[in-house]
């Protein structure tokens, strides 16, 4: 159901505060390069900081009422990057699970990756198994990690799948709504995005979640990722609360914050 439904609007026309415990932000990880660039680093050091930034997130997120965070980690564009960098963001993601699976699995947290994983290697493939299937009953918070991920492409495969169904008289062309495309979609299991926030002051989606944020709020922070930290967060949360949500209706939604 969209969260909207669930909503009683009052008699000053807002509706009740949205639960502080179930957001779902998305975020575009960016400045890893620039900000390696600024400390005449090579960019390698600039992701590792990212993984450290992304560390600091996925502690702080629960305590501020984010219930589901959904991080664009690789993109099937990244591929045009030097190899060298390309297996640097590969070997990371490998390390972080190595490193974190233990303490994300004890702070109940369930690990998802979405992305198109068949071309990956088998040793990133093992990784990702084995902190899904590690992690899937957790229920205290959702990380989701997009990697090998491109949403036009998700959205092609989705078109393709459903064209098949028609083609073999399993479903007839009437019976495709936005519904059968979402629950097609590699996000099918996850909440619509409430916002998304891209960091580094570039404003664009980057082939990310084009369907997914039909109705989400985008924030854009000036700061380059690996300097993320809890007060970029709450900062985020606080400029959120601000927003009036309609969903193109008129009955405004608002979120609570501090909750
Ligand atoms: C964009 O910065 C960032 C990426 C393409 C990768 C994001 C990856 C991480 C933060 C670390 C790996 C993730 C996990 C889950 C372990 P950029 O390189 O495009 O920066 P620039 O625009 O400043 O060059």
């Amino acid at each position: 159901m969209n969260r909207s439904d669930t909503q009683s609007v009052t008699s000053e026309g807002h509706s009740d505060q949205l639960r502080a415990d179930a957001l779902h932000v998305a975020i575009i990880m960016d400045g890893n390069g620039r900000w390696a660039k600024q400390r005449h680093l090579p960019r390698a050091l600039g992701h590792r900081a990212g993984v450290e930034a992304l560390r600091r997130v996925v502690k702080s997120a629960p305590k501020m009422g984010i219930n589901h965070l959904t991080v664009y980690a690789f993109s099937t564009e990244n591929w045009r990057r030097p190899l060298t960098e390309v297996q640097d963001l590969m070997g990371l993601l490998r390390a972080f699970i190595k490193s974190d699976l233990k303490t994300l699995h004890e702070n109940g947290v369930r690990v998802k990756i979405l992305g198109f994983l068949d071309s990956l290697s088998s040793e990133i493939l093992g990784s990702i198994q084995e902190a899904e299937a590690l992690t899937k009953d957790n229920q205290e918070f959702n990380l989701n990690v997009a990697l090998n991920y491109g949403s036009q492409q998700d959205i092609t495969r989705v078109v393709k799948f459903l064209a098949q169904k028609v083609e073999k008289s399993e479903i007839s062309v009437d019976d495709i709504d936005q519904d059968t495309i979402t629950r097609s979609l590699m996000t099918s299991d996850l909440p619509p995005v409430d916002l998304l926030i891209r960091t580094s002051g570039e404003s664009r989606l980057s082939n990310f979640l084009l369907w997914e944020l039909a109705y989400a709020e985008i924030l854009i922070q000036d700061v380059l990722w690996p300097d993320y930290d809890d007060t970029h967060l709450s900062q985020a949360l606080e400029s959120f609360a601000q927003r009036e949500r309609r969903f193109g209706g008129l009955n405004a939604q608002s979120f609570r914050w501090p909750a």
